[in-house]
């Protein structure tokens, strides 16, 4: 039985045949409609969130199955004390596949170990996100048509924002990938990243505060929003939280072609004036990442061919 944790459970190959999959959904959608009949997607929502558990239910019963779960901590037995560990031996009776997402980083890793049915890591604290990352590249890969030859500008908070970590994991896989990291001092990518990832396997990356300097360069931005929940003190965020707002004034100094990601939600970081620009493609993401969750289940409940 498979789990998806991180990006890198599956080999580069196998992310091939899912986001394969995930075009053939899209292009022929009614073949998919019954498949999961009869089965059940429970969604374990220890923290808030709509878009992700919205996007696993919308996915799960685009493919004919049914969705059952909560959607914050408050509404289940965690409230009474329970652990995840019994949460999902229980889950494991009532449903065929979860998707699970925490406060704290390597929740879904322990219920995994526990788990008699496939776990998804839906989000876990400020660690990993993989089927954001999924969705990202599936988005990268349908509009640029390869996930190679890019210099990919992150913006934002690098260091608090699990869908970055998660992203450069599952880049640096690809030729010819050069990052720079576009983020107030405070909010720098973690070390752990810099050393143990982008360092160790030589890739080519910057460190910069400005993100109008290099603009002209980039060919993707992944834009993010400040990441308030994970604040110490409400102080810096409201110092930190307006630092870069993209609008139309930065959009001019950037490559006609280059795509504007963000795993929204949206705060102030993108000026709404920047939706109508063809480059912006955070809302054709929200629909690349239907797509990969029901690839994503078809695989891990081998439902594909
Ligand atoms: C992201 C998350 O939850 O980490 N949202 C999402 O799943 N689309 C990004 C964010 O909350 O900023």
């Amino acid at each position: 039985m498979k789990h998806l944790m991180s990006p890198l459970d599956f080999t580069a190959a196998e992310l091939d045949n899912l986001f394969d999959l995930a075009g053939d959904i899209e292009k022929f959608p009614a073949k998919y409609a019954h498949i999961c009949n009869g089965k059940k997607l429970a969604t374990c929502f220890y923290e808030p969130s709509t878009r992700t558990r919205l996007s696993f239910e919308a996915a799960m019963i685009n493919l004919g199955g049914q969705v059952l779960g909560f959607s914050d901590a408050a509404s289940s037995s965690a409230s009474k004390g329970e652990s995840v560990s019994d949460t999902i031996r229980m889950i494991s009776c009532y449903a065929d596949i979860c998707a699970m997402r925490h406060p704290k980083e390597g929740a879904p890793m322990v219920a995994s170990t526990k788990s008699r049915i496939p776990v998804i890591n839906a989000g876990d604290g400020g660690h990993q996100h993989p089927t954001q990352t999924l969705t990202d590249l599936l988005t990268i890969r349908s509009l640029k048509g390869r996930l190679g030859n890019f210099t990919i500008g992150l913006c934002g908070d690098l260091k608090f924002g699990r869908t970055v970590h998660s992203l450069i994991n599952a880049l640096i896989r690809y030729p010819n990938i050069k990052f720079i990291f576009i983020s107030p001092v405070e909010l720098k990518i973690p070390d752990y990243i810099r050393e143990d990832v982008l360092r160790k396997n030589n890739i080519p990356f910057e460190e910069v505060i400005r993100l109008e300097d290099s603009m002209a360069d980039l060919d993707l931005l992944y834009m993010t929003r400040v990441q308030r929940e994970r604040f110490f003190n409400e102080e810096d965020y409201v110092r930190l939280k307006d630092f870069y707002i993209l609008d139309k004034e930065k959009m001019a100094l950037a490559k006609e072609d280059m795509l504007v990601l963000h795993p929204l939600p949206r705060v102030n970081e993108i000026s709404v004036e920047v939706d109508e620009d063809p480059r912006a493609v955070y809302f054709k993401q929200v629909q690349y990442g239907v797509y990969v969750r029901m690839a994503l289940i078809l695989t891990l409940l081998e439902l594909s061919e």
